[in-house]
């Protein structure tokens, strides 16, 4: 007799959703052969259901109440793809109370709601997945939980938001202004539908949440560590930036320090020698550093709908064989049983070089005061370049730093900008050799 599938219900038919039933319709005898068992996609939820998305459904039963998904008994498992972090959450914690396991790709719902989560997937020992969630399709949480679970994690470095990493390569490569660049990243549909949270570095922080649970066992919210986008990015930094070996890019940093763990989120000059300065696009990399294992690279597509829907289907193959299989909860789906509260490193302990930008008027003794408010700090300066006045008065004074501690750099960068002559606030972008 043919071995009974394991059923699946989807809620979200938006592009990652489509995404999802495309592989099911492509991948059908190919994961039924892998699993040994039929997966099979049987109910749809959405509250559209009359846009064509350029897929049949005819062979799913389909609703616009998700309820009725999640109470259907000969459901097995839940694919949560709506986005968002209300009715997400009412989805999943519903879906988890019943006894499911739930896949998702959403990054805010487990970075804002992963606490309550979790804790309700383990009271119900119901297995959550969520590959999806963090770089596309690139198996790095895997990667983490189970290939590198003996090792101690130093550190992870990843370019994680692809409409970022597509507006500063495409202002490299065309020398063309943010605005021009975001509304490129819109129109071919990597930005999310409201791009100020992949801008602003919010979709990298929650993502770099999770990469923190999975690589040091640590929870840590993404209102807990500093975070900045690409907004104040202009062509003229990614030019500095490109005379001294240098290219930028939004990089989501996880590391062991001597003052503990640090966390952020800011854009970083980085040589253009090294791996992750080679990714271009709307690419995804993360680069993590095992005390055993040494550097390791994920790399690949962190959006669209079938490299995204193929991670959401890798999930739910991996909970059919555990429900087929009997080994539930074989692994943790945050690689250990409870996360660990931290404090992280204060932020103006953190010493990094930097990269600094004055507009000021050129008036004699203007580049000495500058320099001077950065010694009273005790910053060291690495090089200096001023270009040659052209038509409007204000000329840009680029100053490189050595290792600053971040809290001296800030005051310094306050009394800089107190003076008569600087006319904007200064651009401080980090540099980051060691990569
Ligand atoms: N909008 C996200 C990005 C994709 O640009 O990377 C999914 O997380």
């Amino acid at each position: 007799m043919a071995e009974p599938a394991v059923r699946v219900g989807l809620v979200g038919l938006g592009t990652i959703g489509t995404g999802v039933v495309r592989i099911f319709q492509e991948g059908r005898e190919r994961i039924a052969e892998r699993l040994g068992f039929p997966l099979e996609l049987t109910v749809i939820a959405d509250i559209d259901l009359e846009t064509d998305r350029g897929v049949s459904l005819a062979e799913y039963a389909t609703t616009r109440n998700w309820r009725e998904l999640v109470d259907d008994p000969e459901i097995d498992l839940v694919v949560e793809l709506v986005g968002g972090t209300g009715v997400a959450r009412s989805i999943v914690l519903a879906a988890l109370d019943s006894g499911k396991g739930v896949v998702t790709a959403n990054k805010a719902l487990l970075a804002q709601h992963g606490e309550e989560i979790f804790a309700l997937a383990a009271s119900k020992r119901a297995e959550i997945a969520f590959e999806g969630s963090v770089g596309g399709t690139i198996p790095v949480l895997r990667a983490l939980r189970e290939g590198l679970c003996a090792d101690r994690i130093d550190s992870i470095l990843g370019i994680v938001n692809g409409t970022c990493n597509y507006i500063l390569t495409e202002m490299e490569e065309r020398g063309e202004s943010y605005e021009a660049c975001v509304k490129r990243a819109q129109d071919l549909g990597y930005a999310e539908a409201d791009p100020t949270f992949d801008v602003d570095g919010t979709d990298s922080a929650h993502k770099l949440s999770i990469l923190l649970a999975l690589a040091f066992g640590v929870r840590v919210g993404p209102d807990q560590f500093g975070v900045e986008g690409v907004e104040r990015i202009e062509p003229v930094d990614v030019e500095y930036a490109r005379r001294i070996g240098l290219r930028i890019k939004l990089l989501a940093v996880g590391k062991r320090g001597d003052q503990g763990i640090e966390a952020h989120v800011h854009p970083t000059m980085i040589p253009e020698t090294s791996v992750l300065a080679r990714v271009d696009g709307p690419m995804n990399a993360v680069e993590v550093q095992g005390l055993h294992s040494g550097p390791t690279l994920y790399y690949g597509a962190g959006a669209g709908s079938l490299p995204t829907g193929s991670a959401v289907v890798g999930d739910l193959m991996e909970l059919a064989r555990a429900r087929r299989l009997g080994a539930a909860l074989r692994v943790p789906p945050l690689g250990t049983p409870a996360l660990r509260e931290v404090t992280l490193a204060r932020p103006e302990d953190l010493e990094t070089e930097y990269y600094l930008r004055v507009a000021a008027l050129d008036s004699p003794g203007v580049l000495s005061e500058i320099t001077g408010a950065l010694g009273e700090f005790g910053i060291s300066i690495a090089t200096v370049l001023q270009e040659e006045r052209r038509a409007e008065r204000a000329v840009p004074v680029v100053i490189t730093t050595h290792t600053a501690r971040q809290g001296s750099l800030d005051a310094a960068i306050r009394d800089i900008e107190q003076l008569a002559e600087v006319t904007r606030p200064v651009q401080v972008i980090r540099i980051e050799r060691g990569i």
